[in-house]
């Protein structure tokens, strides 16, 4: 017996997922892939395989030519019981095995799987998971189904049609399909180019999430920026054709008056630098400046689809950093919002000048918390490498929180210091309020941070600098490169614990 779960809205997300309590060899199945523990004795669909095939699974392991290795694959190009083939996929260590991993592997597998056109595919991983590791490993073969070939003729990846889990727990797919769906749509947009996604372009793409997730929306244009005085924002928005656009999403899954969660996303479109312009190399992946704002709003999704009993709003300051004939200058005074001014010393130093009218913006809308996500700073990637986020905050209860989600999600995630006696100083400005940038680049991760800190007054806030792990320039064995969705997961786990 199988059950038809879900079906997906579209193109990737279209594959079905089938549950089965059914034995994997009886499963008609264009591959079966089966998971493998490294230095662990055959256990669930891996044994019936191996005992189909007389043991030739325990020989390959005997002669190291698999060891069940995390992130590693070898297909058996034969047919066993009535699946065509066969995917080995490796778990690694058993007592490193959780739900980080769990999502992990099952990416590796899909990836693997749809790596040629195939119809149905069984994912025999999940040998009994608990609930939260059958979540992450159905998001990750959601995620793992997709690329960045957007604009390929012949795509890297095929959606499978039909994709069979062996588990009877229906919530724990669903939410794992919301999750997976979730992260989806941040590496699509953040895989999107300028020309396709810009302040008014994501601005009606969130407008079609809002209508298609209950969630209210308010969109601000150029004229109601400057009406609302968001003098920072605009000051980037002023070198760019294309007029800038504040997103704020709301959803009311709590009780009224319970904290409010605020999500600020820094929507960068596209960064060239400004007059500070970048170099060909440096602007060259520049549409992903945007992944702060799309994280954002795919959290949103999710939280909704999730019906989470919790308040957030989702904020994305959206612009275009660009070299026009109006464009900011260094030694501009500008006057963000919040009355402070702000010295330009640098005009590629521009998404700390947006997110400090967003965040002032968060303030007034009544968020009581607030987390940020921006690819901020390349300091932070120079100190933790490009997997891992920097985390900075204002409030250690909050941000442990954070951490946790994050850790449970399996997204690194890293905390740099803001020791005010060391930092505070290397922001002011001889001729206004602050400057947008540090003295010289050391610390440049936490500078930054520490300008963002103006503008939250005292409210909890931890700011995320994804600039390392939002993009990838290679492919992980998990992940095509381009737009990872990371972080995505951690804020709805984040979101899930809010009340508690
Ligand atoms: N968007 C960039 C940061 C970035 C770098 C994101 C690499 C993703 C990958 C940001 O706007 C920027 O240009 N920051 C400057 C700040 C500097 C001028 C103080 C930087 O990191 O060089
Ligand atoms: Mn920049
Ligand atoms: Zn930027």
């Amino acid at each position: 017996m199988r059950f038809l779960l879900t079906e997906g809205p579209s193109g990737a997300d279209n594959v079905q997922i089938e549950q089965t309590e059914q034995p994997a060899l009886e499963i008609a199945a264009d591959a079966l892939a089966v998971g493998i523990f490294d230095g662990e004795p055959l256990s669930g669909a891996a044994a019936a395989v191996d005992a189909e095939l007389k043991g030739a699974i325990g020989q390959l392991i005997e002669r190291q030519e698999f060891a069940g290795k995390a992130y590693e694959t070898a297909p058996l190009l034969v047919p066993v019981g009535k699946a065509k083939q066969v995917l080995l996929v490796g778990l690694g260590k058993r007592d490193k095995f959780d739900a980080g991993m769990a999502y992990r592997a099952s990416a590796t597998a899909v990836r693997a799987l749809t790596g040629k056109k195939r119809e149905l595919a069984a994912l025999f991983l999940d040998d009994g998971w608990k609930p939260e590791l059958t979540e992450s490993g159905l998001a990750g073969a959601i995620v793992g189904s997709e690329g960045q070939d957007l604009y390929r003729a012949e795509k890297k990846r095929h959606p499978l049609g039909t994709l069979i889990w062996p588990t009877n727990n229906k919530e724990a797919i669903a939410s794992g399909r919301i999750i997976g769906e979730a992260v989806n749509l941040a590496r699509h947009l953040v895989n999107s180019p300028a020309e396709d996604i810009y302040p008014e372009t994501f601005a009606d793409k969130a407008a079609e999430v809002a209508k298609a997730s209950g969630l209210e929306i308010e969109i601000w244009d150029e004229k109601r920026l400057e009406k609302e005085r968001c003098g920072s924002l605009l000051a980037v928005a002023k070198g760019s054709h294309r007029p800038a656009r504040l997103v704020i999403l709301k959803y009311s899954g709590g009780k009224p008056g319970a904290p409010t969660l605020g999500i600020v996303g820094k929507g960068v479109t596209f960064d060239s630098g400004g007059l500070s312009l970048k170099p060909s190399e440096g602007m060259l992946t520049m549409k992903c400046d945007k992944a702060g704002a799309c994280t954002m709003l795919a959290a949103m999704q999710a939280i909704a689809a999730l019906k989470l009993p919790v308040n957030v709003i989702g904020f994305a300051g959206l612009v275009e950093n660009m070299t026009g004939p109006a464009a900011m200058k260094l030694g501009d005074v500008l006057t963000a919002r919040s009355g402070r001014t702000i010295e330009v010393h640098n005009t590629d130093a521009e998404g700390r000048l947006v997110l400090a009218d967003v965040l002032n913006v968060a303030l007034e809308k009544g968020a009581s918390q607030i987390v940020d996500l921006a690819t901020l700073t390349g300091a932070c990637v120079v100190a933790l490498g490009t997997e891992v986020a920097g985390a900075m905050t204002n409030n250690q209860p909050l941000c442990d929180r954070v951490l946790a989600a994050a850790k449970v999600t399996g997204e690194p995630l890293w905390q740099l210091p803001m020791f005010p006696e060391v930092y505070d100083d290397l922001i002011k400005s001889e001729v206004a309020d602050i400057k947008n940038v540090g003295e010289g680049r050391w610390g440049g991760a936490i500078t930054a941070a520490k300008f963002l800190e103006q503008f939250v007054g005292d409210t909890p806030w931890v700011h995320l600098d994804i600039a390392g792990p939002a993009f990838r320039d290679k492919p992980k064995p998990w992940s095509d490169a381009g737009g990872s969705g990371q972080f995505v997961r951690t804020l709805v786990e984040l979101a899930r614990g809010w009340n508690a």
